[in-house]
């Protein structure tokens, strides 16, 4: 697929458990510049953690804060690599943001493994209870909510090195 590449920063999506914050880092030390984690900046700008948030406020002031801390990042003039939470894309303000100022990156991974994954970090509030239940019904909800990416990569069978080159390939 060839869409226009905005230059600028790369912005990190894909569902929860797909290794975003993991290759962000990676291929930021390749690229030679910072990677920025928008769920880091929301518990920073907040001063609590997101379960906090979730819980004492709700999802929708959870995602105003999002939409807040993501609009921050990408202002930044400095080239970033920006790892995003599972769910930023589901605003259109979102995706709108992430397309203007950024070559947005897909990743994809089956759900045993993106189960296996999150199974390791309890604190994300919308997989409490039935784990693998909620991320069938989640995965089902937003089968289509990453498509609007430039380049997408199922990382399922790929090391974080792989997946980094081919996200500098693309960027070519
Ligand atoms: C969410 C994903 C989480 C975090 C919050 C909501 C989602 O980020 O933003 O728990 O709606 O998918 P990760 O994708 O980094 O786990």
């Amino acid at each position: 697929v060839s869409k226009e590449k905005p230059s600028g920063h790369v912005a990190l999506i894909g569902f929860m458990g797909t290794g975003k914050s993991t290759v962000s880092r990676e291929l930021a030390a390749r690229l030679n510049c910072s990677a920025i984690d928008v769920d880091a900046e929301i518990v920073r700008r907040e001063c609590a953690s997101i379960p906090d948030i979730f819980a004492s406020r709700g999802e929708s002031e959870f995602r105003a804060a999002e939409t807040a801390a993501l609009a921050d990042v990408i202002e930044r003039t400095e080239p970033l690599v920006i790892a995003t939470g599972g769910g930023a894309v589901l605003a259109e303000r979102n995706r709108k943001l992430m397309l203007e100022g950024s070559f947005v990156v897909a990743l994809k991974a089956d759900p045993e493994q993106i189960i296996a994954r999150v199974s390791q970090d309890p604190d994300r509030p919308l997989l409490q209870g039935d784990v693998a239940g909620r991320v069938y019904k989640l995965l089902e909800d937003r089968k289509h909510a990453y498509d609007f990416a430039h380049l997408a990569i199922d990382t399922t069978h790929l090391t974080v090195q792989e997946v980094v080159d081919l996200i500098e390939q693309g960027l070519k």
